[in-house]
């Protein structure tokens, strides 16, 4: 109910919704209405009741909470449950432990901070409470294994789109799926899967927003920043999660559709950081080896399969990720 009376009270944000109207809208006593109002305003809500005009939202906290995000998607939204949280170990475990019981898809774990906050490749994430977005979303695509890696991209292609829908701002993405602002990463996504071998039983998309972040520990201060740090803007964390998670989910959709990235191709290499400049590529250490093997060459773009096309010594090689890591030869971009 709380979720539905914001969404009413959003789409009149110009003027006030009567009690009447929400009562036969939802078909409930105005009672009903009265207390869930009451409920709104005890979570942080400022909602103006003014006499024989009805109610007006003038104010939202702060606040990731599971009915103010469902009220900001789109009724036919893939994701409509929201398991919220103040503090968990990371939304990725949870949404494992979700998904092995049986959880549907769609469904998205958000924590306002985490205690063991999970990176790739075994490192930690720094999650503190309130200035960031720490989500996940359980999926079950009929894809194959193999192609799981799309989903991380289109991840990152979702937040591009929902910053620039909601404060203009044109971020970037590092291939694979670092988001970047002004050369710094404002996000890091983290997809694990239970498969076999033709099959996925789920996947968890882990996405970790630095909104509003304006401290970083030592270690990641270079590379690391957060979306008011890098253009000064206050973003409502709430309006950015909802706005990504939309447009993920029309992305998701449409790739379990199509089984491969053809039709974001274009919209991806618009936002490639790495697109026409020279990156270096690391294979990983190989056993034995005294140094571990690198290439250079030129970005080109992404192939319908999310490989990085990179032109080396006039050559077109795929480089898939999971397998190497890019890094641009003067810096993290
Ligand atoms: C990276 O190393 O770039 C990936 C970081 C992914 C962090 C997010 S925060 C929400 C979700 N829960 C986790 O434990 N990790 C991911």
């Amino acid at each position: 109910m709380k979720e539905r009376i914001l969404r009413a009270l959003r789409e009149n944000s110009e003027g006030y919704v009567s009690g009447a109207a929400l009562c036969e809208e939802f078909g409930v006593s105005r009672q009903a209405v009265w207390k869930n109002i009451t409920a709104l305003k005890e979570n942080g809500y400022g909602i103006e009741s003014v006499t024989n005009k009805g109610y007006r939202l003038v104010s939202v906290p702060d606040r990731l909470y599971g009915f103010d995000i469902l009220s900001r998607l789109p009724k036919d939204c893939l994701c409509r449950k929201v398991e919220y949280f103040e503090r968990l170990d990371s939304t990725n475990t949870k949404a494992k432990q979700l998904a092995e019981l049986g959880e549907e898809e769609g469904t998205l774990v958000v924590a306002e901070s985490q205690t063991a906050g999970k990176g790739r490749r075994g490192r930690g994430w720094d999650s503190e409470s309130g200035v960031g977005i720490w989500m996940t979303l359980l999926l079950r695509p009929s894809l194959p294994p193999a192609k799981v890696s799309g989903i991380t991209l289109l991840s990152a292609l979702a937040l591009t789109k929902a910053l620039r829908e909601i404060c203009d701002v044109r971020a970037e993405i590092k291939w694979p799926n670092d988001v970047i602002v002004d050369k710094k990463k404002i996000c890091g996504i983290l997809t694990e899967m239970s498969s076999e071998e033709n099959y996925i039983h789920y996947a968890v998309v882990g996405i970790g927003i630095n909104v509003n972040t304006t401290r970083f520990p030592k270690e990641i201060e270079e590379i690391a920043g957060s979306v008011l740090g890098q253009t000064g803007i206050r973003v409502n964390r709430c309006d950015l999660l909802a706005n990504t998670v939309k447009y993920f989910c029309r992305y998701y959709e449409q790739f379990n559709r199509e089984q491969d990235l053809s039709s974001f191709i274009e919209d991806y290499n618009a936002v490639l950081a790495n697109l026409g400049r020279e990156v270096k590529v690391y294979y990983g250490m190989v056993e034995n080896a005294a140094e571990e093997q690198t290439d250079t060459g030129i970005a080109r773009g992404i192939d319908s399969e999310g490989a990085l096309l990179v032109e080396i010594d006039g050559q077109i090689r795929r480089i898939l990720s999971g397998e190497v890591s890019v890094r641009g030869l003067y810096g993290y971009v």
